[in-house]
């Protein structure tokens, strides 16, 4: 059948900007690959290798079996809400009030809603690049500009006050930040972030810091920017410290009089975060469930301590250490100057997925490739000695 009669789709002008993730190419090809019967490491996958611990899963079923599978409040559960505020309690020993936190559709439901309620079209949203690209088709979305300021290592990869101050303008209205970052694990320093807190707040845009990788940070450390006052926004999920990616459930925790309109837009955007999610989430907040997580942060960790020299004697260079998250971000211009040709090589001549450096920006982005320790040990052994022997 030919494509006779068959017309484009007609689209928005928006599409045009709002790429596609490159690496789901190379992720296609790897599973054609594993069709024939290749054996593939997959360094690629930004998301844990483990899955929600037994009891969470047992709440989530349970919920399903009572029946408790109907629409919730817009911003979540009461009790859930109430747990996340005891979750911030016990863990960074911060007292928030529940009301101020508000249950999503994962840390992507929080973004929007978030950016849905605060920019006005030509708004402009300064971020970091290399970043989580998500962000600016998010801004693009809603018609604001994103504007992705260049970082390396000398930052840590992350924004700085000076950085911030050298590329605001008239129309910058929000400022995002993400610590541990996505792809290079950095994290932002205290006194950094109150920095750049205290710009923001000195200049009226709102600080928009998204700690979806707290909790796995080696070693552990919780501060969070939540105990900051002012225009400051915390977005956080279910998905990564809490191995619950397909369940969908974040939060947000935002200041009181900014409430109300999260609420309304989450009613029209959503209607309701998942149900039977937000119960498990109730048994992944519980103290034995985190003492399980603290030991699968000490096996990221272990996993880093061995991929970060392993790739450095492959010739990659890693200007800073990662801090946490399950990303290396690395430079590879002494090996090649296209990261997305060698990805692909890797790929088809090594058997080895990794994420190019495109995916995330473009300051650099054909230098970098981000390897993610989201698989075994052994599995992580296996990719190196056959990067080592495609290196020579
Ligand atoms: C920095 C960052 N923020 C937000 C998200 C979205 O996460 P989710 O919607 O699964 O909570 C991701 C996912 O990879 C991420 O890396």
């Amino acid at each position: 059948m030919g494509t006779e009669g068959a017309s484009s789709p007609r689209l928005a002008a928006r599409m045009a900007e709002i790429q596609p993730f490159h690496v789901m190419r190379l992720l296609a090809r790897a599973r054609e690959l594993e069709r024939q019967g290749r054996d593939i490491v997959h360094m690629e996958i930004g998301e844990p290798d483990f899955t929600a611990p037994e009891a969470v899963v047992e709440a989530g079923v349970q919920a399903l079996r009572d029946g408790r599978s109907h629409y919730t409040p817009a911003s979540g559960l009461t009790e859930l809400r109430e747990a996340l505020a005891d979750y911030y309690r016990r863990q960074y020993a911060v007292g928030l009030d529940a009301r101020r936190i508000l249950v999503t559709p994962g840390a992507s439901g929080a973004l929007q809603l978030l950016l849905g309620i605060l920019l006005d079209p030509g708004d402009e949203v300064l971020m970091a690049d290399p970043g989580y690209p998500c962000n600016r088709n998010f801004v693009r979305l809603y018609e604001g500009r994103a504007r992705p300021v260049p970082v390396g290592p000398e930052t840590r990869y992350q924004l700085t006050e000076e950085l911030l101050r050298a590329h605001w303008s008239p129309s910058t209205r929000v400022v995002m930040l993400a610590s541990p970052a996505n792809p290079t694990g950095t994290w932002v320093a205290e006194d950094d972030l109150r920095a750049m807190a205290a710009l923001c707040a000195e200049r009226g845009a709102a600080l928009v810091v998204d700690e979806i990788y707290h909790g796995l940070l080696y070693p552990p450390r919780w501060w969070t920017a939540a105990c900051l006052a002012g225009e400051i926004f915390v977005i956080n999920s279910f998905s990564k410290y809490f191995a619950m990616t397909g369940w969908r459930l974040g939060w947000l925790v935002a200041p009181m009089e900014y409430v109300e309109a999260l609420e309304r837009l989450a009613q029209n955007l959503f209607l309701a975060p998942p149900t039977p999610a937000q119960y498990a989430a109730l048994a992944a907040l519980d103290e034995d469930n985190c003492a399980l997580l603290e030991r699968r942060r000490e096996i990221f960790r272990q996993r880093r301590d061995y991929l970060l020299p392993a790739l450095r004697r492959l010739g990659f260079e890693i200007a800073c250490e990662p801090d946490g998250a399950f990303y290396i971000y690395a430079d590879c211009s002494h090996l090649d100057n296209d990261s997305f040709i060698l990805s692909r090589q890797l790929m088809e001549q090594a058997g080895v997925v990794v994420t190019p450096g495109i995916d995330f920006g473009h300051h650099r982005a054909d230098q970098h490739l981000r390897f993610a320790y989201t698989t075994s040990l052994e599995r992580l052994r296996e990719g190196v000695a056959r990067m080592t022997e495609f290196f020579g």
